[in-house]
């Protein structure tokens, strides 16, 4: 019986490491990121000219609200712009962009962060990923560690792109 418990408590561990609470590691999330990698199940939204093609600046945070600024190349010029979380700290997190993105935070540390979303427009779903660093680029490992992500959700390698020679319109930074 004993042992039961123990393995329901882990399952539920586990369960809720799957899906870190944004509210809960606002402190850890703000501040300046690079976006790294970007993978998509349909890449031709990650591709130069893609909607979903984005470049993270920095994360804020304000009453629970959490707003993300980006870069994006329109017509071969960067542009600087920012979204933010619709629903209040702890609640499912839904961001208008391109349509209505669900937001699963699946990993982060000092130096990383991998996010997960489903965009939903006109009636089609789309998965992306992105992976963020404090710094430029990442380590290997942690580049792996988002391929297994991006892979749970059914996108595959070929469908990633590494974003680290990229200039990620650093000239508006
Ligand atoms: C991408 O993933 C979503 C969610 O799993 C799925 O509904 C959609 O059909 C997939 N699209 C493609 C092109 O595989």
């Amino acid at each position: 019986m004993k042992i039961l418990v123990l393995i329901m408590e882990l399952a539920l561990i586990c369960g809720l490491q799957a899906d870190i609470k944004l509210g809960n590691i606002a402190s850890q999330l703000t501040g300046e990121w690079f976006t790294i990698a970007l993978g998509s199940n349909v890449t031709q939204k990650i591709e130069e000219g893609g909607s979903l093609r984005l470049f993270i600046k920095n994360i804020g945070e304000q009453n629970g609200i959490i707003k993300g600024t980006f870069f994006k190349r329109e017509n071969g010029k960067c542009v600087q712009f920012s979204v933010s979380t619709k629903t209040e700290m702890g609640s499912p997190k839904q961001i208008e962009y391109d349509g209505l993105n669900e937001v699963s935070l699946q990993s982060i540390d000092s130096v990383h962060a991998i996010f997960v979303f489903h965009n939903s427009n006109n009636g089609k779903v789309t998965t992306w990923a992105e992976l963020y660093g404090r710094t430029p680029d990442l380590p290997n490992e942690m580049k792996k560690k988002f391929e297994k992500i991006c892979e749970k959700f059914g996108i595959r390698r070929d469908q990633i792109i590494d974003m680290s020679t990229d200039d990620r319109c650093s000239n508006l930074r």
